[in-house]
């Protein structure tokens, strides 16, 4: 298993048994994730039994990473033998009924970055619905953890959203950040399993707000949501089966 943590959401595994860390810098592949939040190492985690490698670092296209640069972590995931991937992000909410805090995984992401690691084009869509998803969806409910479901959609960044682009992106989707999409074009094409759990860590509404959103709040917002976020990794984790 593989989870690569959104910003500020690396903190969640700290509680996971940490069987070894690797500095980025260590890992000559791989580039160093220059944003608050991405610390820039690899965690070898055991999470419920499961060894799993955790990329506690990020890359994105608005720091100027291709699509290929940034999903070098997958790539080393496939690598390693590993046969999923779990991508978590910070989002906005664009849909009314999503709270700060809420969790979504993702049944489909709408690919808004203009890049893509498999054309020169916009890139698809991608449908995520998968046995594994409707799983862990389903034991989450069981175990009282309240989860929301909707389209991702990824944008270049890294400024956020004007009130315009609130309102076009709503009729798009649900939540919205600006990462995952390259990574989950490379689990396709590397044939691992794809999971894609956003934290909301801001609502957008097409209301000016009295202040601008910031990073910090984003990286707030996420750090708050960390056992949560953890629960829901641990089932997804249990219920995963590689046949
Ligand atoms: N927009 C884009 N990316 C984000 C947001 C947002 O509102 N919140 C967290 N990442």
């Amino acid at each position: 298993m593989c989870i690569i943590a959104g910003s500020g959401l690396a903190n969640a595994f700290e509680h996971a048994t940490v069987i070894a860390r690797i500095p980025y810098h260590e890992l000559p592949c791989l580039p160093q994730a220059g944003i608050a939040g991405h610390r820039n190492e690899v965690l070898i985690t055991d999470i419920g039994g499961n060894v799993t490698v955790v990329f506690a670092g990020r890359f994105h296209v608005y720091e100027g990473y291709s699509p290929l640069l940034i999903t070098i972590p997958v790539a080393l995931a496939a690598r390693l033998g590993v046969h999923a991937l779990i991508a978590t992000n910070a989002a906005g909410g664009l849909h009314t009924r999503l709270r700060v805090g809420d969790l979504v995984i993702a049944d489909s992401i709408v690919n808004m970055t203009y890049r893509s690691l498999t054309s020169s084009a916009r890139g698809n869509a991608i449908e995520l619905c998968s046995p594994w998803r409707s799983r862990t969806i389903e034991h989450a409910i069981i175990r009282g953890l309240p989860i929301q479901e909707g389209t991702y959609v990824a944008v270049h960044g890294p400024s956020y959203e004007t009130l315009a682009e609130v309102r076009f992106y709503r009729r798009v989707g649900d939540t919205i950040g600006m990462s995952t999409v390259h990574e989950i074009e490379a689990a396709a094409l590397l044939d691992l399993q794809p999971l894609v759990v956003s934290v909301v860590t801001n609502v957008l509404t097409d209301v000016p707000r009295r202040h601008p959103l910031t990073h910090h709040e984003v990286l707030a917002a996420s750090q708050e949501s960390g056992s949560r976020l953890r629960q829901l990794i641990e089932i997804a984790i249990t219920t995963f089966d590689a046949r």
